[in-house]
């Protein structure tokens, strides 16, 4: 029944905390799971059931959701850790992770082979840490249109709108043209800044001058006002964004995505230097010394 729904997240790094912290707010009955454990203890401070293994986690759960770094840990914690094989029989996982096409493929095949009478969704979703904090998460969501009833509460209590794409890998699609996008803003805002600092402007200036104008939406306006205090601390980090942006890549011919190509290897370039756990607008003070 929705509104009863016994929910496990596993995963709980900078997007999975703050989602089961909204979860519990729901007043949703939630187990929680995660690979250091310290963090899922601090969850149980605020009620929410610290289970010791990832099956642990999923013992008579309603929806399971994973959210961590790639398909590989998804893959790890649903296979080798026995999560899968302990989700009980008509459950849904919702896989919020960004882990593309081909590795939602493989989620797909997984589940299909090993517990069909398991409800995959494949639900990533757009927004960092803030909007997960203040339950604010747009979700791509994708999967059989009999599940949304069920799992409203739940992404409900994350997000702040949800869209249903299609046929799972429709919602993982979705998020590989957002994060696309997002990689675009914020190369641009870097280029426009060290064009700006080339030039001989003020750095303040130009942040000033953009800030308030149309081309400025209220994702790049924060981070705007965040490079201007020379904040690089991680909301969406560089390395994950690098994974989203190669994720993308991987599924189209390289020559028309040139542009794209191009803003990978420098972004790689940053990585190497030791940017990648820092906020991707580090790519401005990459670029703009
Ligand atoms: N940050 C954002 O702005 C944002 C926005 C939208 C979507 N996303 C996506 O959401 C996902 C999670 O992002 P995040 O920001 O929460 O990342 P994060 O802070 O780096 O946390 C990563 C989480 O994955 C876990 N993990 C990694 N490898 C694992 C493995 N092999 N086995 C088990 N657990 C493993 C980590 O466990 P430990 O704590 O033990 O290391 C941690 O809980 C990523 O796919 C990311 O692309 C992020």
């Amino acid at each position: 029944m929705a509104g009863t729904q016994r929910v496990a997240v596993l995963g709980l790094g900078g997007m999975g905390e703050p989602m089961a912290v909204n979860i519990l707010r729901a007043g949703l009955p939630t187990a929680v799971w995660n690979r250091r454990p310290e963090r899922a203890r601090r969850l149980g401070e605020q009620g929410a059931r610290v289970a010791d293994s990832p099956a642990d986690a999923v013992d008579g759960a309603d929806v399971v959701i994973t959210m961590v770094t790639d398909a590989d840990a998804v893959l790890s914690i649903a296979d080798e850790q026995g999560m899968l094989a302990a989700v009980p029989d008509g459950a849904i996982w919702a896989q919020m992770s960004t882990i593309g096409v081909d590795g939602t493929e493989r989620v797909a095949r997984l589940v299909a082979e090993r517990r069909p009478g398991v409800v995959l969704l494949d639900a990533p979703v757009a927004g960092s840490r803030g909007p997960a904090e203040q339950g604010k998460l747009l979700v791509l969501a994708s999967g059989p249109p009999e599940v949304r009833e069920r799992i409203a509460p739940v992404f409900d209590a994350v997000g702040q709108r949800t869209v249903w794409a299609g046929p799972v890998g429709a919602g993982s699609r979705l998020k590989l043209a957002n994060n696309l996008l997002l990689a675009f803003l914020a190369e641009g805002i870097a280029e426009a800044l060290a064009l700006g600092r080339a030039l001989g402007l003020d750095r303040a200036t130009v942040i000033g001058a953009l800030q308030g104008g149309p081309l400025v939406s209220p994702w790049a306006a924060e981070k705007l006002e965040r490079i201007g205090r020379d904040d690089y601390s991680p909301q969406y980090p560089l390395n994950l964004a690098l994974k989203d942006v190669d994720l993308a890549l991987r599924e189209v011919e390289a020559d028309r995505f040139a542009v794209a190509a191009s803003l990978a290897e420098r972004w790689r370039r940053a990585v190497g230097q030791g940017l990648g756990g820092d906020d991707v607008t580090v790519v401005t003070r990459a670029l703009d010394g």
